[in-house]
């Protein structure tokens, strides 16, 4: 069962006693992984889940090229916003925000990424692009993409000091990535100006434009993400349903990875499907792989 968290969230708080009924279930996104983890360390998960999101074929492929596209689909549907030339600040360098940078960064913006994690952020300045923090890159950017499953993430310091015509856009957690509350205490007179568009006129003729009520821009202004990504992440889910149904004796009420051999089929499969063969190992390789008196 995967629902982004409205039906677990249901179901533990209204419908405990139904819980003894469920063999298992899988997650499907980030934060939902998150959240399952806080209820496991808790001690109020009611039976297992497994986190598809952690299966390489998810995260790599679903969340990066899926949500990479989509998310600038989604901004540029609803705007018709040239993207090349323009400064596009991506928060968040996770797997979500990959994707944002490297397509936007394909199609001509010169990107900036902010980040809180240093490791994220070091790879980002090492893929390329330039890191800063969130209030400088406020004054620098003309397109502002959130993927980083926190709160309010753009705020009023920042959209104090942003340029006329920023186009905010959430690609991440629900609406609150982006503080739509505070902007429209700060600008009232707002008013839609085109569909998934809200403009709110700040002092000093700077107008901030909103899409999407700061919702997945790219499940509310496109099409989410294309089904030749999404493919892999049902196949992670349909797989792991089996293997919870055959383990079910054994599984404890925790939070369990996708099996790496569901994770690997799904890429075999996939590879199939796209008629792309792989070598094989040679006896002789496995032999080398696996002894420890070969070699250096
Ligand atoms: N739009 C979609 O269709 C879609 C698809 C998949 C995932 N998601 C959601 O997108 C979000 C990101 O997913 P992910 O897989 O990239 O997660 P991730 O954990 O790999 O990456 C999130 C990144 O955001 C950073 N971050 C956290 N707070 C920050 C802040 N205040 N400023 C800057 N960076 C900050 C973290 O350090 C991390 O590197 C999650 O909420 C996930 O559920 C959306």
């Amino acid at each position: 069962m995967d629902d982004g968290g409205d039906l677990v969230t249901m179901l533990h708080q209204q419908r405990r006693d139904q819980l003894p009924e469920i063999i298992g279930g899988t997650e499907e996104t980030t934060t939902g992984v998150i959240r399952l983890h806080s209820m496991e360390a808790n001690g109020v998960l009611g039976y297992p889940i497994v986190a598809i999101n952690n299966a390489d074929t998810k995260h790599l492929f679903d969340n990066r090229y899926g949500t990479g596209q989509s998310a600038l689909d989604g901004i540029i549907r609803a705007t018709n916003v040239l993207i090349a030339g323009r400064s596009v600040v991506v928060c968040g360098y996770g797997m979500c925000g990959r994707g944002v940078a490297s397509r936007a960064k394909g199609m001509g913006a010169d990107v900036i990424v902010t980040e809180i994690d240093p490791t994220r952020a070091l790879e980002a300045a090492m893929d390329g692009f330039r890191v800063m923090t969130g209030k400088e890159a406020a004054t620098q950017g003309d397109i502002f993409i959130t993927v980083t499953g926190n709160k309010h993430v753009l705020r009023p310091e920042h959209f104090e000091v942003m340029k006329d015509g920023a186009i905010l856009a959430n690609a991440g957690h629900f609406d609150i990535e982006i503080d739509l509350a505070s902007l429209r205490d700060m600008a009232p007179d707002n008013r839609e100006v085109r569909p998934e568009v809200r403009e709110f006129a700040l002092g000093g003729d700077r107008r901030i434009y909103a899409l999407s009520d700061g919702r997945l821009v790219n499940l509310a202004a496109a099409e989410g993400h294309p089904a030749s990504v999404m493919d892999m992440s049902f196949a992670n889910q349909s797989l792991v349903c089996e293997w919870l149904v055959a383990n079910a004796a054994s599984l404890e009420k925790k939070v369990y990875e996708v099996p790496t051999e569901i994770d690997k089929d799904v890429a075999r499969l996939k590879l199939e499907t796209m008629g792309i063969r792989i070598d094989e190992l040679t006896t002789d390789q496995k032999i080398y792989l696996e002894s420890w008196e070969q070699g250096t």
